[in-house]
């Protein structure tokens, strides 16, 4: 799995392919305990729309038909509570973050909501699922690939983790290339979000991290050629809110 001599993008410096993952967990570490509070400042409770039409797409069945739902880098649990409420009683989740604090925060959330039963958190990396081959029947990821070193390896772990006939949906910031909006965005991204995670969690790096994180990331054209050459089908995509978001999604067949 090591690419000696490979470097990638932590947000808009190069650094050994390595040591991303560590740069990354030492983010989510800092933002853990005030995560759910900057998300709902910095998108002004936009990500619960978005998140919503995930749930929407994800479809899960409302009778006992069991259904395995795994959701990767799945942080504090939102995709899988909104699932879960979403569901019937057949449905099960599974959150797999390589970040114990975020998993903690998860943990807790879910024994306020009583579904300590429904959800399981799991300490885990995307690269390297400890899951059996065609055992999920979707897999999610939100606002959690652009994060991931080496996302060849996470859509090869995605494709492998889910039964035929099972569907991949991430949900991932995209490209504003809207005129005006583009500029306003731009604006907001680098003048409003860093100081803002400074007053609320004391840290600005990781905010400005997270700005220039989603510049680096692929547009949905280039992304969904990425979701195809891991093996998937029927690969498309939606933009959503001028293409400050794009929800992705591909069917294993
Ligand atoms: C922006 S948060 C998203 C959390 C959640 N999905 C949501 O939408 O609120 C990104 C998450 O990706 C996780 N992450 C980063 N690299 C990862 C990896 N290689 N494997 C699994 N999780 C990872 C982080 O720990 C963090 O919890």
């Amino acid at each position: 799995m090591d690419r000696p001599g490979e470097t990638t993008h932590f947000g808009f410096r190069d650094v050994p392919l390595g040591d991303k993952q560590t740069l990354v967990n030492d983010v989510f570490h800092s933002v853990a305990s005030r995560y759910d509070l900057m998300n709902d400042l910095m998108s002004g409770g936009l990500h619960r729309v978005w998140k919503d039409i995930m749930i929407t797409a994800l479809d899960p069945p409302r009778g006992d038909r069991p259904f395995a739902l795994l959701d990767v880098a799945g942080g504090t649990g939102d995709i899988s509570f909104r699932a879960a409420k979403a569901a019937g009683v057949g449905f099960h989740a599974t959150v797999c973050d390589i970040n114990t604090e975020m998993l903690a925060v998860g943990r807790e959330r879910a024994a306020k909501r009583h579904l300590e039963t429904r959800v399981d958190f799991v300490e885990g990396n995307a690269e390297a699922l400890a899951f059996a081959d065609r055992s999920f029947d979707a897999y999610t990821i939100a606002f959690g690939i652009r994060n991931v070193p080496r996302i060849d390896l996470a859509l090869e772990e995605a494709y492998r983790v889910l039964k035929p006939g099972s569907r991949f949906l991430c949900l991932e910031f995209s490209t504003v290339e809207m005129p005006g909006l583009d500029r306003l965005y731009d604006l907001f991204s680098f003048k409003v979000i860093p100081p803002l995670g400074r007053m609320i969690t004391g840290d600005a790096e990781s905010y400005q991290y997270l700005v220039e994180s989603i510049r680096k990331f692929p547009r949905p054209n280039a992304f969904a050629d990425m979701i195809r050459d891991a093996g998937f089908a029927r690969v498309n995509w939606q933009i959503l809110s001028g293409g400050i978001v794009a929800l992705h999604s591909g069917w294993r067949l």
